[in-house]
This record gives structure tokens, sequence and C-alpha cells, in this order.
């Protein structure tokens, strides 16, 4: 089947599917007035999970990423991993997690079939990470990305939300810990969503900022792969680790979209700050309907936007990433 496309010709392998919107956390950059204040209602379930993922491994996905809030808070989180796996077309099975169970539960989700993680860790500071996540658990994700690699994992990355006065004088801490250590920092730009625009106007940190300190620092960019995502890559060969930059406000970012969003509800979202997302779960509800999903799939992408305007102040209709899985 030909593979999805939108009218400016990106392609989408990846999608990112967040399976709950709970989260035990409470980043302050994610929930800024401390609280989940939206409804929960049933997350998908592993059927009708599967049912989505063949609909989109027939039309071109090959890497999905679990995403949430928190996924490793379902119960059946590994059932969605084994079940994802066994779909023919998916290449490669990641997930994004907050990194608190990781050092109990990595095996596990190593064994039920993950390739890749990507854990935040917002500060190496104990205080000030539990300034920012709400948790005292530094020790135990560092100790958990350990024990990531100790089974096998070949990479990992760690998610830094760069924060004005809180976590900006620690580029030189994250450098340290990678130079001898091969993890992927990704210093991603603190975005503004709709219910976090004082926070935004007091916390946000420019990624050019970050990348001036790097070039200062003789970090050299590299070759952007074709079908990468919208993260520039720094490397340096006195370093085992790399430096990821994700800077939604730099010009152009949106050209390099690879990817598309599925809530833990079942709707498609077409972009992180989309005014709303389209309802799949209705054709999620038996194996005859694939036709018909992948069809509105297909569909939708016409209103996929060029960009998402967050330099002119646009916010979109998503309130905090728990929402939608960042
Ligand atoms: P890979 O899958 O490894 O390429 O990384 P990723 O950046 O897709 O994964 P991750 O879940 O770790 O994303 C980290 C954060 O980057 C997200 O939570 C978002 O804050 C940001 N991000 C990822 N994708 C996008 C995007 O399409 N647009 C914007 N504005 N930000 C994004
Ligand atoms: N700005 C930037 N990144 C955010 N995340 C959540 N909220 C925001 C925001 N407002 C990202 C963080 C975290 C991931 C799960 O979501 O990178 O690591
Ligand atoms: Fe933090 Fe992620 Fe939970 Fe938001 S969803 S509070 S960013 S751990």
């Amino acid at each position: 089947m030909q593979p999805l496309q939108d009218l400016q010709g990106r392609k989408f392998p990846y999608l990112r599917l967040s399976v709950t919107d709970l989260c035990n956390f409470r980043c302050n950059y994610c929930l800024p007035d401390g609280c989940l204040d939206h409804h929960h209602s049933e997350a998908l379930t592993v059927d009708e999970i599967r049912r989505l993922v063949t609909a989109f491994a027939s039309v071109g996905v090959e890497k999905i990423r679990l995403t949430g809030g928190e996924p490793t808070l379902r119960q059946d989180f590994s059932d969605i991993v084994r079940t994802i796996k066994q779909i023919p077309g998916i290449k490669k099975l990641a997930m994004t997690t907050n990194g608190y169970k990781m050092d109990q539960r990595v095996t596990d989700w190593l064994d039920a079939g993950i390739d890749a993680i990507n854990v935040s860790v917002d500060s190496l500071d104990p205080r000030a990470f539990e300034l920012i996540t709400g948790h005292n658990r530094l020790r135990e994700i560092l100790s958990g990305i350990q024990n990531a690699f100790d089974h096998g994992l070949p990479s990992i990355k760690v998610n830094a939300v760069a924060m004005k006065g809180i976590n900006d004088d620690e580029l030189d801490a994250f450098l340290d810990w990678i130079r001898d250590y091969p993890v992927s920092i990704r210093f991603i730009e603190l975005m503004q969503t709709g219910n976090n625009q004082d926070f935004f106007q007091k916390y946000h940190f420019p990624g050019k900022k970050i990348q001036e300190l790097l070039l200062e620092r003789g970090w050299v960019r590299k070759m952007r792969l074709a079908d990468a995502g919208p993260a520039q890559e720094y490397c340096h060969s006195d370093y085992e680790g790399t430096v990821g930059l994700i800077m939604p406000y730099s010009k152009d970012f949106c050209n390099d979209c690879n990817r598309l969003r599925v809530t833990s509800l079942g709707q498609l979202q077409l972009c992180l700050f989309a005014e709303s997302g389209i309802d799949l779960r209705d054709l999620l509800q038996s194996d005859e309907q694939q036709e018909a999903l992948v069809a509105r799939i297909r569909d939708s992408l016409r209103l996929k936007e060029d960009s998402h305007f967050l330099e002119q102040g646009w916010t979109g209709g998503t309130q905090n990433l728990s929402q939608m899985g960042g």
C-alpha cells in the first residue's frame, strides 16, 4: 500500500502512541499548577492498540514509541509491547518514561521486546531534580539507566528540559557525565502549552544559547540522516555520549516532522500543537474495520499544517504534554 504522505510530501514512518494520560510525577513544566485537571476516561485496550498499529504499519509506519503520561503505569504494559512486536512491518519499538520503575522493571520491558528507551532526567542535582519532578528519585533513575545498559540495551536517550534559573547552569555537569558514558542527552526547549503561559515566560531558556555553548566547547553538529526527526545531533571526539537539541522555536523545525501521534483515547493528533484530534476509536472495534481505518488516517493527513506556528505565540489545544505524550 502507498505509504502515508502529507501535502508537503513529508512521510510518517513514526507513530507516538500514548497508552495512558496518567502520570505519577508532577514535572513543573508539564503540570505547572501541580495537578492533572483533565478527566481520565478509559485508555485503549490491547486489542484496540493491535488494530491501530496494524493499520499504521500497513501504510508505512515502522517505528512506534509508547508514551504517556507514564506508560509503565499500565499493568498490561508488557502485553502491549509483546503485541506490537508481533505486528508485521514494525521494526522498532521505543518507549519514553520518567524512569521511576526502571531499576526494577527494565529487564521485563527488554524481554517483552522494547528496543529503545528515552528517560527524563532534567537535573543531575538531587535537590533540583526533586524541585522539578516532585520526587526524590534521581539515584534510582540513574541506577535504572545503568541496569538497562547491563542488560544489553545499546543506547539510551536522556531528556532534559532546559529552564532558566533552574537547570541552565548544568550543561557542564551533563557533559561531564557523558564523557565516558554512552547516553545521548537531549536538551529540550521549554514549550508553551495551553496552561503554562506564566511558567513559560519566567523559565523559557533559548535552545540557541545551549547551541552556542556546545560550539564553544568544540562539539560538532552531525550530518542529518534523511529520516531523522527534528532533533539536531552533536558529537565530540573526547566524549562517549552525544547531545541532541530539540528547538521547536527554531526556523524550519517542522520541515523535518516525521511523526504522528495517537492519544490514549484513540484520537489521531497531526501535530503536538494541533487544535483538536480526529477520533479513530470507533474504527478500532473489529478486525474487519481495517480498510475504513486506513482510509480515515489517509484522509486526515490532508489537514496536517505546514508548521506549528509556535513562534507566533500559538499554543494549540494541548493543555499539558502528559495528555499527548510529548
Ligand atoms: P526519538 O524517537 O528518539 O527520535 O526521540 P523523540 O524526540 O521523538 O522522543 P521523546 O519522547 O524522548 O521526545 C522528547 C521530547 O521532544 C518530547 O516530549 C517533546 O517535548 C519533544 N518533541 C518530540 N517530538 C516533537 C515534535 O514533533 N514537535 C515538538 N515541538 N516537540 C517534539
Ligand atoms: N516543554 C518541553 N518539553 C516538555 N515535555 C513535557 N512538557 C514539556 C514542555 N512544556 C517533555 C519532556 C519530558 C517528556 C516526557 O515530555 O521532555 O521528558
Ligand atoms: Fe513529568 Fe512526563 Fe509525567 Fe509530564 S508526563 S509529569 S513530563 S513524567
